[in-house]
């Protein structure tokens, strides 16, 4: 049995979400991994960074470090895995992981959205691979999507829900007639919202998620400050029950077209039409609606947050680097 040893940055909602699976699924993915591959592979989580080691009682405690220049030093891990999320230290800590020859994944969108252009750069000098499949609408494989099965296609526009907390808050005070503030509560109980929800509810989590998924549909990275941006905060109750009087709904939507070789992105509550593919996806689910030239219309449908759907998308890519090991 090969054993790939992996560090873990990060215990959060998304990275005790990953040891979890890593933990439970262990034998599934063992299995899998032969019938693709004809190995007989083990993923072995070898170190967890973390700041705070007695804040963790349910983990081995001689996996845990508080210093990542252990991690950097130990040439058996072959992966990290970050889940810390924000600018300070992760992007630096990816950087400085592909230069020791460490494939990275990541679900932080702040940093890819931001970043990209210096972490894909670092990942293409060390030749490593950097994967990031879970920043964007959680289990949805979009942006594998966009990069392998549609790459017959120009895509000529997109619109989606790519924030699982303001659709969770949306559709609560739509169906339930429950208060932005009980729903927003929830939402963070339920490990939906980000460290600082005010990143969800002024829109920019899901502009650093349109803004990713636009680099990949039209293959340029976006200057975040050109995508028009409204939160969903503003939003009252009579708006939504006007709304539904006139038979729409109220969604907070993201769009990106490229317009005369200009990418045109906006996010932003919007009125559509109870009809409307996305007008039924509710609570914290997230939609991405595709428009292509060869392949037509598109719609994926998931979990948009949460412990587990993120970390099943970060799974998946640890899984596709390992294959390439
Ligand atoms: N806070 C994010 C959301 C988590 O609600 O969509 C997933 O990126």
């Amino acid at each position: 049995m090969e054993k790939i040893k992996i560090a873990l940055l990060g215990l959060g909602t998304v990275g005790s979400g990953v040891h979890a699976i890593l933990e439970e699924k262990q034998n599934l993915l063992q299995q899998r991994f032969h019938n693709k591959n004809d190995r007989e592979v083990s993923i072995k989580i070898a170190k967890i960074l973390i700041r705070d080691p007695a804040k963790y009682h349910n983990v081995d405690p001689s996996l845990l470090t508080t210093d990542y220049q252990e991690i950097l030093d130990d040439d058996s891990i072959r992966v990290v895995v970050e889940a810390i999320g924000g600018e300070k230290p992760a992007v630096d800590y990816m950087i400085r992981a592909m230069e020791r020859k460490k494939h990275v994944v990541s679900a932080n969108k702040l940093a890819i959205a931001k970043f990209g252009e210096p972490l894909v750069k670092a990942s293409k000098k060390n030749n490593m691979e950097f994967l990031y499949e879970a920043a964007v609408a959680g289990t949805i494989p979009i942006l594998r999507t966009i990069k392998d099965s549609l790459v017959a296609n120009e895509i000529t526009k997109m619109s989606g829900i790519i924030n699982g907390t303001t659709n969770f808050i949306l559709s609560k005070m739509t169906h339930e007639q429950s208060s932005y503030k009980d729903a927003l509560v929830k939402a963070q109980e339920l490990g939906f919202a980000e460290a600082d929800p005010g990143s969800d509810v002024n829109g920019d989590d899901a502009l650093y998620k349109i803004a990713i998924l636009s680099r990949l549909a039209f293959g340029t990275w976006m200057d975040l400050n050109t995508i028009d941006c409204k939160g969903i905060t503003e939003v009252t109750p009579k708006q939504i029950e006007d709304a539904q009087k006139r038979g729409k709904v109220i969604k907070f939507l993201a769009r990106s077209e490229k317009v005369d070789g200009k990418i045109i992105a906006s996010v932003s509550p919007e009125e559509i039409d109870r009809n409307h593919p996305l007008a039924h996806v509710d609570g914290a689910m997230n939609a991405v609606y595709l428009h292509c030239d060869n392949a037509g219309e598109l719609l994926f449908q998931g979990a948009g947050a949460g412990s587990r759907p993120t970390a099943s998308a970060v799974v998946s890519d640890l899984f596709a680097v390992v294959e390439r090991l």
